[in-house]
């Protein structure tokens, strides 16, 4: 029970497990089981047989440049935990390496946020570079660019939010993290929660004057501050680089470019030209730069505030700026709209659809996404206007580099499991008209899975009635050919 207990007023319960016994961990912590679970015994006598501690998938679950992160269970405690593991074809570790590792631990146990994994133990016996943490369900940053490209605006400023408290916490201890980049933020399946893992080469202030320029781990190329890549002394500012480097490709899907700096407003019409600012403020030069986390955080909230009432906004605003109005809007609030606004909007939608603009596909991808969820209540033939290119888009189009967007996918599963009939309808209709026109056999796995993913939210619909002897054909299909490439 204690073990669940998650609140930043509570106490974290200390992690003491590895010493007690358990199953089958990767050889090093062997002993040190056995012997706890003779302690166990001999002081406990219990007539009760030992459970079984620890058990491990045998498959990693990630790998960096350094490490192996294998995911666990602690049985007793019930909750699962990560094990990160120095790379054993490493087979002779240099000092500096060992070292490296137990910095880590060391700084890992002084953090204590909401945003970081706790650690909850390490063995560091001879020949042994072992540290236990919270696990953490979910994908890195990496994956998710890797996969969609780009994210949008509203999920860039709660991740990064949340990441630059992280730093904020990590800063105010004196630690600076020295390799912020997409790898080392883990996203939670609800997209909702960004973790900063990796402390891997953060270094304390302190430690950091101790060690020579050679004898520093350097980050990733590319992330890097230039203080950092000359392999000068750095401090907090160093990690706003990154951080600022990270946020670009983020929302544009791809590496800041060297030398000339290409505006993210310009790229994509939803994004507003404070976040250019603030990019720009984390590039300069040190003693220019942004000068903490926190006023990141501030600049990365106000920059998506829009004060203007809507009718402006309407008439004259970029097209963020209509983004940000409809988020904060209910499906309800979006029918009381005076219909020239609302009609309005719908108009702008069709634009930005329907233009061939490169610049504006990401900002129509978004729009969609919102006027998915806001647009329920409209009449069936103005909501298909939004439904129609959304399955386009999220099924259908190529854009070079990767194929629809996930989160209008996820929009378009949310939207097939609204009640209102004549939503429902539209959704049914057009996702239908999609899998008729649909190559199955040429479908990615991922889209594939998504395709279930939306007839099954259709046919779960109680609102599913006459509709659903062809939507379960259609799953069927998707079985056979998933089931057919496994
Ligand atoms: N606490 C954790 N919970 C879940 N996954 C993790 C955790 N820590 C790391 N990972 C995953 O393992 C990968 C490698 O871990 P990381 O600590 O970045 O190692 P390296 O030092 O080798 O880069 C990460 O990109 C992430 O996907
Ligand atoms: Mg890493």
């Amino acid at each position: 029970m204690t073990a669940s207990l998650q609140h930043p007023n509570i106490a974290k319960l200390r992690f003491w497990g590895l010493l007690t016994g358990g199953s089958d961990i990767p050889g090093t912590l062997a002993n040190a089981r056995r012997k706890g679970l003779t302690m166990l015994q001999n002081n406990v006598r219990s007539a009760a047989p030992p459970i079984e501690r620890f058990s491990f998938e045998t498959k990693p679950h990630g790998e960096g440049g350094f490490a192996r992160v294998i995911r666990g269970r602690d049985n007793e405690l019930e909750r699962d935990i990560a094990v990160k593991v120095l790379n054993p074809l490493a087979t002779q570790f240099s000092p500096p390496e060992q070292e490296r590792f137990r910095r880590e631990a060391r700084i890992l146990a002084r953090l204590s946020h909401p945003n970081i994994p706790s650690v909850y133990d390490v063995d560091f016996r001879p020949g042994h570079f072992i540290i236990i943490s919270q696990f953490i369900e979910g994908t890195n940053l990496r994956e998710i660019l890797d996969e969609q490209g780009s994210i949008d605006f509203d999920r860039a400023r709660s991740w990064f939010h949340q990441i630059a408290s992280a730093l904020e916490h990590a800063h105010s201890l004196g630690i600076v993290h020295r390799d912020v980049k997409p790898g080392n933020i883990i996203i939670t399946p609800d997209r909702s929660c960004a973790y900063l893992v990796d402390f891997g080469i953060a270094l304390s202030q302190t430690d950091a004057l101790k060690l020579t320029k050679s004898g520093a781990w350097i980050g990733t190329p590319g992330y890097m501050s230039p203080e950092q890549e000359g392999g000068e002394l750095i401090d907090s500012r160093s990690d706003l680089y990154s951080l600022g480097v990270t946020l670009y490709e983020a929302l544009s899907g791809k590496r800041i470019p060297q030398g000339l700096y290409e505006e993210l407003s310009l790229i994509n019409q939803a994004i507003p030209p404070q976040i250019d600012d603030l990019v720009r403020a984390c590039l300069e030069p040190r003693d220019r730069r942004i000068e903490s986390s926190r006023a990141f955080g501030v600049q990365l909230a106000s920059a998506f505030c829009t004060n203007r009432p809507l009718s402006e906004v309407l008439a004259h605003g970029r097209l963020h700026e209509i983004a940000v109005a409809l988020q904060g809007m209910t499906a309800d609030d979006f029918m009381k709209l005076p219909a020239g606004q609302r009609t309005l909007i719908l108009v702008k939608l069709d634009d930005v659809v329907e233009s061939p603009e490169p610049n504006l596909q990401l900002a129509a991808a978004q729009f969609l996404e919102l006027l998915l969820t806001r647009g329920i209540l409209l009449e069936k033939e103005s909501y298909r206007r939004i439904v129609g290119p959304a399955i386009n888009r999220g099924f259908e189009r190529d854009f070079g580099q990767y194929m629809g967007r996930r989160t209008l996918r996820d929009a378009l599963q949310s939207a097939a499991a609204v009640t209102r009939a004549e939503a429902y309808l539209v959704v049914e209709e057009e996702f239908v008209a999609f899998m008729e026109r649909a190559q199955l056999s040429g479908m990615p796995a991922y889209l594939l899975h998504e395709c279930r993913g939306v007839l099954q939210a259709l046919l779960a619909n109680p609102t599913c009635n006459a509709g659903a002897k062809k939507l379960a054909e259609f799953l069927r299909r998707v079985n056979k050919e998933q089931s057919e490439r496994a």
